[in-house]
């Protein structure tokens, strides 16, 4: 069966099969895993048939199969990347569950009163998405630290595998619908700028100055090094992983906090059955022992 046909770039029309091949489909769930470790399981076969539907149209190609060969390729690893783009949920909003940053305001911050002036302090947003995480941290900083007459050094690891979402977040230009979610006293952190005859907010410069964006994929060689961050978010990402990576990747985090320093998980994430040296401090929030 095929379905109407979307029109390629160069305007000759390419007739898209609409289904995906259990052989086919199996391929792609394991490049995906062995190159991210996200767990499409065995229900995915629709989600990934639609999703791919976009990067055979862009390649003028026209069967799952074809799609296949192109990943079989010489040029598949740069195709990878883009499957992975399309595959990856990249959902993400500013000052995402909440309770994270009250805790940054009311524990976290007055923790950090006792430092000396002007130290160096990392934090890391793992797995960034479009930067809506790590500009709200940025934003938190940048408002709370003064209230507290705290005068530190800091600055923001931002980053994700998908090096499409890293130059959105880069940008760091949101949809007004976007910034006029988020509580009104916020926006004074973004200028408002015409983009093609569209309202969006950029967060202000210096904010954004304080946050660098690297692609790292978090069960690859390029993971940050040991001890290394104050405070580390790592939100919403783990739940795309089986038991055996969640299990990989706390390691590295914990590796990579330094003594006394927190861990944020996303509320829907749970270290229960993994074995790791954290104290849990409330639901999602941990500590790597002083
Ligand atoms: C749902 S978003 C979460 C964004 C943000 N942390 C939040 O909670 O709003 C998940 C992100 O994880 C990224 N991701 C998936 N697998 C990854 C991996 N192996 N390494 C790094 N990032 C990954 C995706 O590209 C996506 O941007």
């Amino acid at each position: 069966m095929t379905v109407p046909a979307p029109k390629q770039s160069g305007g000759k029309p390419v007739t898209m099969l609409n289904s995906l091949t259990e052989s086919d489909y199996h391929f792609i769930r394991d490049l995906v895993y062995e190159h991210s470790r996200i767990n499409l399981g065995d229900g995915k076969r629709e989600l990934v048939f639609a999703r791919i539907g976009k990067r055979m149209r862009l390649n003028g190609i026209s069967s799952p199969e074809a799609y296949c060969e192109l990943l079989r390729s010489t040029q598949g690893l740069t195709e990878l990347g883009h499957l992975i783009d399309v595959i990856s949920t990249n959902h993400t909003h500013f000052f995402r569950e909440y309770a994270h940053f009250e805790f940054l305001q009311q524990v976290v911050l007055p923790e950090w009163r006792n430092l000396a002036t002007g130290q160096r302090m990392n934090v890391w947003s793992a797995a960034s998405s479009s930067g809506e995480e790590p500009y709200s941290i940025a934003m938190a900083l940048d408002r709370w630290m003064p209230r507290l007459n705290l005068d530190l050094d800091w600055r923001i690891l931002a980053t994700d595998i998908s090096s499409r979402m890293l130059d959105r977040a880069r940008e760091g230009s949101y949809k007004a619908s976007a910034v006029e979610a988020i509580d009104r006293d916020w926006r004074s952190c973004f200028n408002k700028e015409k983009v093609d005859g569209e309202l969006q907010y950029r967060v202000k410069d210096h904010i954004r100055r304080k946050v660098s964006y690297h692609q790292i994929n978090l069960l690859g060689k390029k993971v940050p090094k040991e001890a290394t961050f104050d405070l580390i978010f790592c939100r919403n990402v783990m739940i795309y992983f089986d038991r055996q990576t969640q299990t990989e990747l706390i390691a590295r985090l914990q590796a990579a906090l330094k003594p006394g320093a927190y861990l944020m998980v996303g509320h829907s994430e749970s270290l229960g059955g993994i074995d790791h040296g954290l104290r849990l401090i409330r639901p999602s929030i941990y500590r790597k022992t002083p």
